[in-house]
């Protein structure tokens, strides 16, 4: 497995730095290390303990049922409204003007947004939604940049029980398809156009693309937000298609919400699998909202009324849904959210924003924080940033070099740093430091939080012990894990649970270590799967794309480690006769072609063009002999290959590549 070739894992037996909370954090934290003894004393009470932090409308009769298992109920008869939860109480309870979303809008605009005026917000989306015929259980898909109205729109669902399932806003009509057929979305929101950059670029015009022909979308709503910059006019299918604004403003603001069941679906959200199709990753309401409220609590030391939270995730991926919408608007917090990308109209812009709005905690990926790195410390320095008190990072692994970087020049050198790791499928933080009780590892997610637990086994599935490598997994249920596969109970067994059937286990996907004190480090995926600027991409889905061109005979992908992005997508095809001797366009067509299959994120760094592909004698691609190629590595063992030279003839044949 990828742990015992890992180039990192040398680093990280050698890196002994730890850094403390400071005694007024640690004083001050809301989570204490007494939280891991009442936890292991009685897991199901805790949990219970936490829930008691919702409001519900009838209160449950049993923690959990795992009697059916992998399929987990929570808060069994329990009721709740999520959105009532997220929203409303806070007004109810006299907050009603505390600021919930400080909006910034790329070009420069901005909103404040109170939970009173959310609340109205919400409610009228919701009638918007009813109106349309919208009802509990029907679901709306919602392809909208960062914009409030995509909160609004994800709450409105939740308010009357319809399921939201969005999709990306970089992804192509073709991958948006896919997700609205997938789930038979009945209702799908959008935006006439996003900004970029600086510019606007359509995006009503790329859904319609999309919804040609699809059976199941009644109606398409659409957010007018570029407005006259956007080129051309909008697309339109009169009787399909309304204006958000002629929608929703002509409602009235007074919903009220009505409580579901605490295993009522919430949300479906589209993940990359090891197979082509992505999976729907089912989420429901009592156990996902009593976990999000928890870690956000817990892990970032959210105080409410005080801090101003930052995540800069976007909510087409989990860590929008869970620590955007539903774990800080649950616990009342007031929160930044930005439209745009992070050096539009300048590489400062994440600083400039909290400076001006006293950010506290900041919660951003790896990636993000590589490449702030290498625009440059003197970028932050310009700015002051001395209201920040908490630091987190989500995605991927953070290297030390990043993280302790991330300290010094954004955290001043006295901002814990809580290293957060979870999945779509956990649908809440897992394995994580509390901020005023662990001593920080640069580089490690270090322990399971109190109430969940997480092992690294071999392939016995026996724990291995300190010092030692394997697979990460889960051993116990936990309220916000995912409650299935949409439509697709057998493939949610498959993946997830039949690797260590017998034990029962989770099977994460992911390769972790014990050190020596027993802290857990996580060294990456052991799948097909790539993650590629913490965005989780199949070498199945690629490789599909790829052989969809008329030019690609046959397509292997793997990812190499890249400096920035984490990996990078590198492509190996066999071209088809004719084409067989193409040039740099031909690779480019091809790149270009994979990101409009699939969408920009996947566009691959660099396309080989070989004459024969390594594979076993049952036919499977060996792809670790290609990672070795395309990370420029010594050839493995190949003893395994069907035809032993095919290796020689990749190197020799290796005609072309691009790194743009
Ligand atoms: O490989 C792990 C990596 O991201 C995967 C989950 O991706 P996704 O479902 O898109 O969710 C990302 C945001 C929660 C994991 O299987 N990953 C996530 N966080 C970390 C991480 N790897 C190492 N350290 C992390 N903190």
């Amino acid at each position: 497995m990828t742990t015992e070739q890992s180039p990192t894992l040398d680093n990280l037996l050698t890196e002994s730095r730890s850094f403390p909370p400071s005694p007024e954090f640690a004083a001050a934290a809301n989570a204490t290390a007494d939280w891991y003894t009442e936890a292991d004393a009685d897991r199901e009470a805790f949990w219970a303990k936490q829930a008691e932090r919702l409001h519900w409308d009838t209160k449950w009769t049993q923690v959990l049922d795992w009697s059916n298992a992998p399929f987990a109920k929570w808060f069994v008869g329990g009721k709740l409204n999520v959105a009532y939860n997220c929203v409303d109480r806070h007004v109810e309870a006299g907050h009603g003007d505390q600021v919930a979303i400080h909006w910034v809008g790329e070009p420069g605009d901005t909103r404040d947004i109170t939970y009173a005026q959310l609340k109205d917000e919400v409610s009228k989306a919701a009638n918007g939604l009813l109106s349309l015929g919208v009802t509990a259980g029907d679901r709306v898909a919602i392809q909208l940049q960062m914009i409030p109205e995509a909160i609004v729109s994800m709450l409105a669902c939740a308010r009357i029980g319809a399921l939201h399932s969005v999709v990306f806003g970089g992804f192509s009509p073709s991958a948006l398809r896919q997700r609205v057929d997938d789930a038979d979305a009945k209702v799908v929101i959008t935006s006439d156009g996003q900004y970029r950059r600086g510019k606007a670029a359509p995006m009503k015009a790329n859904v319609d693309e999309a919804l040609d022909g699809a059976q199941s979308v009644e109606k398409v709503i659409v957010v007018r937000r570029t407005g006259d910059d956007l080129e051309g006019d909008v697309p339109w299918s009169d009787g399909r298609d309304i204006w958000w604004h002629e929608l929703i403003d002509a409602q009235s603001a007074d919903h009220k919400p009505e409580a579901f069941d605490s295993e009522h679906p919430l949300y479906i959200l589209y993940t990359s699998g090891t197979t082509g199709k992505p999976k729907g990753i089912l989420h429901t309401s009592g156990g996902y909202l009593t976990q999000a409220a928890y870690t956000h609590n817990a892990v970032f030391d959210h105080k409410p009324g005080q801090d101003v939270y930052w995540c800069t995730a976007d909510i087409g991926w989990v860590t929008g849904h869970s620590y955007i919408v539903y774990g800080p608007l649950a616990n009342r917090a007031t929160q930044v959210v930005y439209e745009g990308t992070p050096n539009t109209p300048h590489e400062g812009r994440h600083w400039e924003i909290i400076q001006k709005y006293k950010v506290s905690i900041y919660y951003t990926a790896p990636t993000l924080i590589r490449t702030f790195m290498k625009w440059g410390a003197e970028i932050p320095a310009k700015y002051d940033l001395s209201s920040l008190r908490l630091l987190g990072s989500v995605g991927e692994p953070i290297n030390p070099e990043a993280w302790m970087w991330f300290r010094e020049n954004i955290g001043g050198g006295n901002c814990p740093i809580v290293d957060t790791w979870w999945q779509t499928e956990t649908g809440a933080i897992m394995i994580s430091p509390l901020p005023g009780v662990t001593h920080a590892k640069p580089g490690s997610a270090q322990r399971p939080l109190p109430g969940v637990s997480a092992k690294v086994v071999d392939d016995t599935a026996t724990e291995v012990g300190n010092g030692g490598g394997g697979y990460l997994v889960l051993d116990k249920p936990w309220p916000s894990m995912l409650r299935g596969i949409w439509g697709d109970d057998e493939r949610f067994k498959d993946t997830y649970w039949s690797r260590f059937a017998e034990q029962g286990f989770y099977f994460a996907g992911d390769g972790a270590k014990y050190d020596n004190d027993g802290d857990i480090w996580l060294l990456g995926r052991v799948d097909d799967v790539m993650n590629v600027s913490g965005h989780r991409i199949s070498t199945t889905e690629v490789e599909s794309a790829l052989v969809s061109h008329p030019t690609v005979a046959e397509a292997a992908v793997v990812g190499a480690s890249d400096p920035t992005t984490g990996q990078g997508i590198v492509a190996f095809v066999i071209l088809r006769g004719d084409a067989a001797k193409a040039g740099d366009e031909a690779i480019q067509e091809l790149r270009n072609h994979v990101a409009k299959e699939i969408g920009p994120i996947a566009k691959p760094r660099q396309i080989m063009v070989v004459p024969e592909l390594p594979k076993t004698r049952s036919g499977k691609i060996m792809r670790r002999l290609l990672r070795d190629v395309a990370e420029n590595r010594e050839v493995g063992d190949v003893t395994t290959l069907a035809d032993s030279t095919v290796m020689d003839q990749i190197s020799k044949g290796l005609s072309s590549g691009s790194d743009d």
